[in-house]
């Protein structure tokens, strides 16, 4: 695997390879979610270039920042092994150089979810993923279901600017009792750990309700918000149901052909985790995902 530091770097080994290249961004702290993406990307692609870049522009709490995992010898050593090709893993100053002032924004999409939590989030990931496509130049690129916002923001920028990069998104990758793969796992107390299934289970629960042809939206939202109460899932920031277009929260009752986007998210102790998955459970595969989000 070559590591690159600096563009210019970057852009030189990129002119060189002459074959199709797929493409993995991530702030480092690589987990098994990482390593699918990188599996998904190797299946596709004959080159795989990786990033490691902890953009500290997406984080709206300091402390977040800070406690984030920065190990990048152990992050390299992983995507070795995983079979990237190219790492790049740039400094802060690399990526924003001093009057750096241009920013992408995604204006509906960015202001819900995530995004009212987190006032200029999705403006800073906008922008990031902008500057590593055009470097990186890729045929496809991947991510992951579990930031699924994320997914639904960047790929209204790809189409809206023109990039000419297909985004691939992969279904979430769990530990054995449903917790979606997470940076942040790490940092949940022993019991906070245990409790954190309950945001799966709320989310089984729901799913196994629309097999059982519930379709009401309100009954399965009510579902949803009994079973992370009862999982003593309290400090919720939102649990709903919503469009997969729009994100908007859903009314009445779903049809036999609808998708709907079940999204949770929640604070357990000091950590805050995120979780979601699309009803009928059987669309969240990677076919399905990437056509919903086109
Ligand atoms: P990061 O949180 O490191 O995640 C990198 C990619 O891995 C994202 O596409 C994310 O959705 C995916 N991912 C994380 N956990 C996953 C899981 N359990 N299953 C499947 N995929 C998972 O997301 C970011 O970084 C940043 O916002 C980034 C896109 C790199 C821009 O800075």
């Amino acid at each position: 695997m070559i590591i690159a530091h600096t563009i210019p770097e970057l852009l030189r080994l990129r002119k060189a390879i002459d074959a199709i290249v797929g493409f993995v961004p991530t702030m480092g702290g690589i987990h098994a979610g990482h390593l699918g993406l990188i599996q998904e990307a190797r299946k596709d692609n004959e080159t795989v270039l990786a990033s490691v870049f902890l953009n500290p522009k997406q984080f709206t709490e300091a402390k977040d920042f800070q406690q984030y995992q920065r190990d990048l010898t152990r992050d390299c050593q992983l995507l070795r092994e995983a079979g990237v090709d190219l790492a790049f893993v740039p400094e802060i100053a690399e990526m924003y150089p001093e009057n750096f002032q241009t920013y992408v924004e995604v204006e509906q999409l960015s202001k819900c979810w995530e995004g009212a939590a987190r006032p200029g989030h999705f403006r800073a990931v906008a922008t990031v993923v902008t500057i590593l496509l055009n470097i990186a130049q890729p045929d496809r690129a991947y991510f992951g279901q579990k930031d699924i916002q994320q997914v639904a923001v960047i790929r209204r920028m790809v189409r809206d600017l023109r990039i000419p990069t297909e985004i691939i998104v992969v279904p979430t990758y769990r530990a054995k009792d449903g917790l979606a793969l997470s940076t942040r796992n790490h940092l949940l107390s022993t019991e906070d750990r245990k409790r954190a299934n309950s945001i799966y289970g709320a989310l089984s629960a729901v799913m196994a309700a629309y097999e059982n042809e519930v379709r009401d939206v309100d009954d399965l939202r009510h579902i949803l918000r009994e079973t992370l109460a009862r999982g003593k899932i309290t400090r919720i920031d939102y649990a709903d149901i919503v469009d997969v277009q729009t994100l908007k929260p859903l009314q009445g009752a779903l049809t036999d052909e609808a998708v709907a986007l079940v999204l949770v998210a929640a604070h357990l102790g000091q950590t805050r985790l995120i979780d979601n998955c699309l009803i009928p459970a059987h669309k969240n595969n990677r076919a399905d995902l990437t056509r919903l989000f086109e």
